[in-house]
């Protein structure tokens, strides 16, 4: 096991009827600025509840945070922030919301241009505070301090992080997510699954806790997300995927392993220049990833083919060819296309995205950063 620290402050409020608990969490004082997306938290009813646990505060709204939140959008409510001398920012809604809530929680008080959090990965030295209600499990943005934030004018979107651009709280209730239209049933089942891959699917270093953990993630996901798409009211399983997908990328599994996020870096060019869902950008690449590094990630391929899929026969080669078409039927079967070709995007596309991936500095990615532009490219192709 490799050396690491791991300190995790975000409390979790889990279960059915959370949301009337988040009172106790926001001191009553506080210029509170609700932030959300497009409107599926009004139709669901979840506005509501928020709006009826937090009555007899001063509470602000933001809406309008798209998918793959926008640096342009996030600015107009840093704008809001400032002009309301907002204390507390509540984000109600999937990863993008979340993310999206970070950026501006980031760049409030930000010395300098916020676009260089993202492009120069300057340092933050302080955050507003802030909590989530959690409406879509993918991401586990919800209890991490990362984020994504995309320049549309720039057509580039770009990861940060910050030890303190934790959620103080994150909500966690199933029944928000009964309203999700299965494409993002399975976009989150998807991303949660590859969040899992990109920690475990590497070399061994000995992390057997680590790797049961995330064989058992792996195991939930590929056992309850048919199920979630079936049965969209069922609670159990809802909730299985909710804590899967938080703790797919709440820092556990990833402690002490290393990690790989190529298939991330590659899918984050395909959304910015094509418009494609984060997770069907993933399930696009990670298949390509895994055939490309087979000879690398060799013990944890045979390690993952007998005790996620349950492959004994054959030779090594055969069970690490068939354990990869498992993991591509899985994607299938979760109703997420797996060719660049299934969504339009053709082979002059690549040169492009190649040339995004450089200009990004994207240039050594993988476990054993490795993979140049060349070999990204590579991987590219035999997705197609
Ligand atoms: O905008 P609204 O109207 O709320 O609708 C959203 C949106 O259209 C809808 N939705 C969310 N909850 C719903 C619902 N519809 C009905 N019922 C509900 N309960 O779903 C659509 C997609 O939402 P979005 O937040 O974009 O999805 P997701 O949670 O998958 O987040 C994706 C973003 O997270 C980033 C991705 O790159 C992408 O930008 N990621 C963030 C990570 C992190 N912070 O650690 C890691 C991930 O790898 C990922 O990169
Ligand atoms: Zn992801």
């Amino acid at each position: 096991m490799l050396k690491f620290n791991f300190q995790n402050p975000t409390k979790i409020l889990f279960g059915e009827g959370r949301i009337a608990d988040i009172a106790a969490e926001i001191d009553k004082d506080q210029r509170v600025l609700m932030t959300y997306g497009g409107g599926s938290i009004e139709k669901n009813g979840v506005m509501g509840q928020v709006k009826a646990a937090l009555s007899g505060y001063r509470l602000f709204e933001f809406a309008g945070i798209e998918p793959n939140p926008s640096y342009e959008t996030l600015m107009a409510a840093v704008q809001l922030v400032k002009e309301e001398k907002i204390d507390y920012i509540l984000a109600v809604g999937g990863g993008s919301v979340v993310d999206g809530t970070k950026f501006i929680a980031a760049a409030v008080n930000f010395q300098g241009e916020p676009w260089d959090i993202l492009a120069k990965q300057a340092k933050i030295k302080t955050a507003l505070p802030f909590g989530c209600v959690l409406t879509l499990p993918a991401t586990g943005s919800e209890m991490n301090s990362g984020s994504v934030i995309t320049r549309r004018s720039l057509q580039t979107k770009l990861p940060f992080s910050s030890p303190l651009l934790y959620p103080q709280f994150a909500v966690l209730d199933p029944t928000t997510t009964y309203s999700l239209p299965p494409s993002q049933i399975s976009n989150g089942v998807v991303d949660a699954f590859i969040h899992v891959i990109e920690q475990y699917l590497t070399y061994p270093v000995n992390a057997r806790v680590q790797d049961r953990f995330a064989e058992g993630l792996l195991l939930s996901l590929i056992e309850d997300g048919p199920i979630a798409l079936e049965d969209p009211q069922n609670y159990d399983v809802r909730a299985n995927i909710m804590w899967c997908a938080t703790l797919a990328l709440n820092g556990l599994i990833g402690a002490g392993v290393p990690q790989d996020w190529a298939t991330h870096m590659i899918g984050h060019e395909i959304t910015a220049m094509h418009g494609l869902d984060h997770a069907q950008t993933l399930a696009i690449i990670l298949p390509s990833v895994l055939s490309v590094k087979k000879e690398q990630k060799r013990e944890k391929l045979l390690q993952y083919a007998e005790r996620v899929w349950g492959i004994t026969k054959g030779d090594d080669a055969e069970r690490i060819d068939a354990a990869i078409e498992k993991t591509r039927a899985f994607f299938e079967r979760m109703q997420v296309k797996t060719r660049l070709s299934d969504y339009g995007i053709e082979k002059a596309s690549i040169t492009k995205l190649v040339a995004q991936l450089e200009q990004h500095g994207m240039v050594k990615l993988g476990e054993k950063r490795d993979i140049t532009p060349e070999i990204s490219r590579q991987i590219l192709e035999l997705s197609l």
